[in-house]
């Protein structure tokens, strides 16, 4: 179950890959937008404003997600649905997935079929973490696998399951789509306060560590928690308050052909 809430922990850091992520999208009157896996709908929001004249629809999985999202008023349709299920209608000229495909396998088969049912001249772009090598990541495997964790949680826990730039860049030119692929690793800079839990810690919870805390009771999940906290602590020390955490992450923004005049 996501969690809005604790999702939007760091909401100012969530949103800045989207932005990146957007100011590569040149389309300027589309007729449908569609955000893939739209979470708790601000960003959504945020299309709509873009572009006034455009039929403005954001799905997602989690029905808490969708509460949340339609609660804000937007010019925004918000459905329940699951990505995996979604076909391109004829009029979806700009399709937006923003930190969401990690949590499909496979999603390198969904990319080429929407490429090749999107119509002429359409935009799809998404963007994923590029960071499960980080050691973040690393001390969250490596702790579920230890001791009483590994039979409970170590199946949870994915090796990476995106893809590079480069990666993408080919799966989605050998689809037919022009595309313009791209990584950067984000420099957050998160207030470390003396008494309280550490950062990345918090950052975690709103998304790597759900399946984990979907998995465990209350005493066992407390008890993790704990023990991943020490180890972030001493992989990402606080110095002068403040604790850097490195985020890569992985963009592509790809067009379908232009139809050709006859
Ligand atoms: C990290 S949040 C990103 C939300 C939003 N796109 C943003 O950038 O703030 C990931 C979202 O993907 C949704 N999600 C995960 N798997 C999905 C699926 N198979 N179909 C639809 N939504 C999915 C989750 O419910 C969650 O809201």
């Amino acid at each position: 179950m996501w969690d809005p809430t604790v999702y939007r922990r760091f909401g100012a850091e969530r949103s800045r890959p989207f932005a990146d992520l957007l100011a590569r999208v040149g389309a300027e009157t589309p007729r449908a937008v569609v955000d893939l896996g739209c979470g708790p709908g601000e960003l959504t929001a945020d299309l709509a404003r873009r572009w006034p004249g455009a039929r403005v629809t954001g799905l997602d999985s989690s029905p808490e997600m969708i509460t949340k999202a339609a609660a804000l008023g937007a010019r925004a349709d918000f459905r329940v649905a699951d990505v995996r299920a979604w076909r391109p209608g004829p009029d979806d000229d700009v399709v937006i997935s923003n930190a969401v495909l990690q949590w499909v396998p496979g999603h390198q088969d969904l990319l080429r079929r929407w490429v090749r049912e999107l119509p002429a001249g359409a935009w799809l772009a998404i963007q994923v973490p590029g960071n499960f090598d980080a050691p973040s990541h690393r001390a969250l495997r490596e702790l579920a696998a230890t001791g009483p964790w590994a039979g409970r949680i170590g199946d949870l826990l994915r090796e990476a399951p995106v893809d590079d730039a480069p990666g993408y860049a080919q799966v989605l030119t050998a689809a037919g789509a022009t595309v313009d692929a791209w990584e950067t690793t984000y420099v957050h800079l998160l207030p470390a306060e003396p008494a309280a839990e550490h950062p990345v810690l918090r950052w975690m919870e709103g998304t790597a560590l759900r399946p984990v805390r979907a998995a465990l009771d209350d005493p066992a999940w407390q008890e993790f928690r704990a023990a991943l906290g020490d180890r972030l602590a001493a992989a990402y020390p606080a110095r002068d308050g403040l604790v850097t955490f490195p985020f890569r992450r992985i963009f592509v923004v790809a067009t379908t052909p232009k139809e050709t005049a006859p």
